[in-house]
């Protein structure tokens, strides 16, 4: 059912509460999404991205309720992950003539995908469209997240159209930023820069500058997930300038994986250390087993440095370090520094290699860790809670 946003404009999305993971298990979404459409009514008609697969008939069916589907004159696809362009099929099997309006790159990604020989228009940046009182001018942004993906000023009523950006995993049945609770959105809204578009940073400054440069006027901003930025909306357009400049805050986060809590010891003395040395500092402990990837990564994020402990195991470090591991390769993380520690048995690799992996990671590795043998006696914390010192003046 619609939810009308402005006179022209009315959100015809699928608000989905029942997501829990997104990209298959790559991306906890613990507060459900939602897959924002909308429907502009001028002189002319025009739609804004569609929804996920899985409710595709809901969606068309839903639009049916809002608009006699004949009276759409435009499809607008400004990115084409399935679940934006997933109810295309099902749309378009009723209205098969209707151009639509993406990028380049945005037409092969749906033909790649849906294998249909649809009425393109591609659009660049600078082109418009004349709904009527109100004009649609696209602004490609590619890799944010994709290469298809573009955003859409809608000038008359002043709305930019984001997509994926500005966006959150959130679900709401209130669809503005002033009708919910905003630290919950502002924590969704960070750990989707961090998971999703954290290692586009260098486009995302680039481009953000470039739409602030237009100095257009701002009333809304509607992205594709979670709630519509209506109140002070550049809020969130300063937020990504600080998210997307190597972001950091005075914390540090210790992420370690244990067997038979060693390690964990080794966790704790270390974080006596760190607050010891530093008691302005905010320190976080988290368990790469337990605690959520995603929630994990946010920590680093949000971290000027953080430190990586696990048992040696196999030769090696643990599972879930490993996966971590892989992650804030991809993320590409500016500005960061950090070490390893572990407790071992034998051959007590796990320290050495979890620095190396950070290393390439492009993380600041600042010293060789510090690693015990077997259970760590109170000598050994001690020890710990000296490095905990140490590190903290290694980062200054
Ligand atoms: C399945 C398994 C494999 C292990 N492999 C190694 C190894 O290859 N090299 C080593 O130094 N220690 C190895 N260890 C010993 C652990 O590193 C040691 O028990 C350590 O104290 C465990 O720390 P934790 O209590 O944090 O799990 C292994 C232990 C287990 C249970
Ligand atoms: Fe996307
Ligand atoms: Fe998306």
């Amino acid at each position: 059912m619609g939810k009308q946003i402005t006179p022209k404009v009315t959100w015809v999305g699928k608000i989905d509460w029942e997501l829990k993971t997104f990209h298959g298990d790559e991306l906890s979404t613990h507060r459900g999404s939602s897959y924002n459409s909308y429907l502009i009514r001028d002189k002319k008609t025009a739609l804004i991205d569609t929804a996920w697969i899985p409710y595709d008939k809901e969606f068309v069916a839903g639009l049916k309720q809002e608009v006699d589907l004949k009276q759409i004159d435009y499809v607008i696809m400004q990115h084409n992950e399935c679940d934006h362009s997933g109810a295309l099929v099902e749309l378009m099997r009723e209205i098969p003539d209707v151009p639509i309006y993406c990028t380049a790159k945005g037409e092969a990604i749906i033909r790649g995908h849906y294998h249909k020989d649809w009425n393109f228009v591609n659009v660049k940046t600078g082109d418009t469209l004349d709904l009527g009182d109100t004009t649609l001018t696209f602004v490609e942004a590619p890799m944010l997240h994709w290469p298809d993906t573009m955003f859409t000023y809608m000038s008359g009523e002043n709305i930019l159209f984001s997509n994926d950006g500005f966006g959150q995993h959130y679900a709401s049945e209130s669809l503005f930023n002033d009708m919910v609770d905003i630290d919950e959105v502002y924590y969704e809204a960070e750990k989707y820069y961090c998971n999703i578009l954290n290692l586009y940073s260098p486009m995302a400054l680039k481009k953000i500058k470039e739409i602030l440069a237009m100095n257009l006027p701002l009333d809304m901003i509607c992205p594709s997930h979670g709630i519509i930025w209506k109140n002070n909306p550049t809020q969130i357009v300063e937020k990504y300038l600080q998210w997307a400049d190597a972001y950091q805050e005075n914390q540090i986060t210790l992420v370690y994986d244990t067997m038979w809590q060693s390690t964990r010891l080794m966790a704790q003395a270390i974080a006596k250390g760190i607050q010891k040395q530093d008691p302005q500092v905010r320190v976080k402990i988290l368990n790469a087993a337990k605690d959520d990837k995603n929630d994990i990564l946010t920590e680093i994020f949000r971290s000027k440095a953080f430190l990586m402990g696990s048992p040696t195991i196999n030769n090696g470090y643990s599972y879930a370090v490993a996966g971590l591991l892989e992650m804030i390769k991809g993320l590409k993380f500016k500005n960061k520094k950090a070490s390893a520690f572990g407790s071992y048995g034998w051959s007590g690799d796990a320290v050495k290699q979890i620095s190396e992996k950070l290393q390439q990671a492009g993380i600041t590795v600042v010293d060789g860790g510090i690693r015990e043998l077997w259970v760590p006696d109170q000598e050994m914390l001690d020890k710990c809670v000296q490095y905990g010192q140490d590190f903290v003046k290694a980062i200054e």
